[in-house]
């Protein structure tokens, strides 16, 4: 696929305009306001200016990348397109009335396709004439750098032509992973522990926010075989991630997951985030959420408690492989692709299927066991995955022998 078209020329559009420009793609850039295409190519020159100090390209690369990509304000140079991308607000309806208008003026073959975080590819794809060809490919942030892309057929989709898509990403340098379409797909999906777990034990009042982060970037459990004594763990911290993510976003994915699932217990959001946001404590952003980030700023340190630090890095691990567990048991994405998904897409020390192996897979049914028995809530139900394999004893990637003759 030579000719891309991109709608949308803000955070998102334009790191895939710019990979596809430096794959040798010509691209067709579109936004409605003249100030986003202004924006996105002066980003573009400081980045690449910024890559050719590092010594990664010369000025030659940096000027076939520039040239390769045309901006418009208007969508009719999207004629020649083999494939349109679009990056625009996350709203259904706005983003329907634009492949409206994308649909009239590409050809046949052209492959269409959304970045959407949060929608349902399915939905997006009734409103074509030729659904057929729509997808979702979703880009991480920032786009250029992060190596994972998610590819999201529609029930509709052909599945020849999510292939050739998958096909043009991996070429412009990418590791993909096929998820069904269910919210979240396969990361925001697997990751909601991370958060939701950490909160839940600070809430409980079993341990504060910095003991919390330090647990997760110090303690983490090794496998039983693993070679090293100290894990190298998370790079942040839940509460540090989350304010660097913003609790608007990070709070509004989680209500949005939760309300997706019909209000599934595993996803049901946190006061203590809620309070932030209605704060307008929403992070690094706003100088301030869970830790203080203004001028004026007290550091203090805590004293490491080894202990209840490997206690809670343990409960949210196995509460995050449990969750990977389920997206394999209800079939979202492989064990392999789940695993990548979770490395390359938010930089996870392991992948949670290859961990439970490790652990060991009856260890993970006792320890959710544990949990459950404790709370007696739904959010610490074990996977049906986890139970099976532990019953078979067989594992993710070993002497995979999976069979879900459970009924
Ligand atoms: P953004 O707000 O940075 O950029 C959106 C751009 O679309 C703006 O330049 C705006 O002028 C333009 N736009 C809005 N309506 C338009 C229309 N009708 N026609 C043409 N242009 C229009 O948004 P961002 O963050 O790049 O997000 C875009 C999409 O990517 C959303 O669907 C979002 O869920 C998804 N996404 C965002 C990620 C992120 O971290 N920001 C990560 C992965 C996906």
């Amino acid at each position: 696929m030579n000719i891309v078209g991109i709608i949308g020329a803000g955070t998102m559009g334009s790191g895939i305009a710019q990979i596809a420009a430096s794959n040798n793609c010509k691209v067709h850039l579109f936004d409605m306001h003249q100030e986003a295409l202004d924006k996105s190519q002066a980003k573009l020159e400081k980045i690449l200016n910024r890559l050719i100090e590092k010594g990664r390209i010369d000025e030659n690369t940096k000027s076939n990348i520039q040239s390769n990509i045309h901006v418009h304000i208007d969508m009719k140079h999207f004629q020649d397109c083999d494939l349109v991308i679009e990056a625009i607000v996350e709203n259904p309806e706005i983003k329907k009335k634009v492949f409206e208008q994308v649909e009239s003026i590409v050809s046949e073959d052209c492959i269409i396709a959304s970045n959407t975080s949060s929608l349902s590819i399915t939905s997006l794809a009734a409103g074509l004439n030729k659904p057929q060809r729509f997808m979702g490919i979703h880009f991480f942030n920032p786009a250029p750098l992060m190596k994972l892309v998610e590819i999201i057929p529609a029930i509709q989709t052909d599945p020849a032509l999510a292939n050739m898509a998958n096909e043009t990403i991996k070429k412009w340098g990418k590791l993909t992973v096929v998820a069904k379409d269910t919210p979240g797909f396969i990361v925001n999906r697997v990751a909601r522990p991370f958060y939701s777990e950490a909160l839940r034990i600070y809430e409980e009042g079993l341990a504060g926010m910095k003991m919390i982060d330090l647990a997760m970037k110090m303690a983490v459990p090794a496998g039983l075989d693993a070679k090293e004594t100290s894990s190298p763990g998370f790079r942040m911290g839940p509460f540090e991630l989350m304010d660097f993510i913003g609790h608007d976003v990070n709070f509004v994915v989680t209500e949005t997951m939760y309300n997706s699932f019909y209000q599934e217990a595993r996803y049901k959001p946190s006061f203590t985030q809620k309070r932030h946001v209605e704060a307008g404590y929403l992070g690094r952003k706003s100088g301030r959420g869970f830790y203080d980030y203004g001028p004026d700023r007290v550091e203090t340190e805590i004293l490491p408690n080894p202990e209840l630090m490997q206690k809670i890095a343990h409960r949210i691990v196995i509460m995050l492989i449990n969750e990977a567990a389920d997206a394999a048991y209800y079939n979202i994405a492989s064990p392999e692709d789940i695993d990548t998904a979770m490395t390359k897409g938010v930089n996870y020390p392991k992948g949670l299927l290859a961990w439970a192996d490790e652990l060991g897979i009856q260890h993970c049914v006792d320890a959710m066991d544990n949990l459950y028995n404790t709370y007696h809530e739904a959010r610490y139900r074990c996977s049906p995955m986890l139970r099976q394999l532990a019953n078979t004893g067989t594992t993710f990637f070993g002497n995979n022998t999976l069979n879900k003759n459970i009924i």
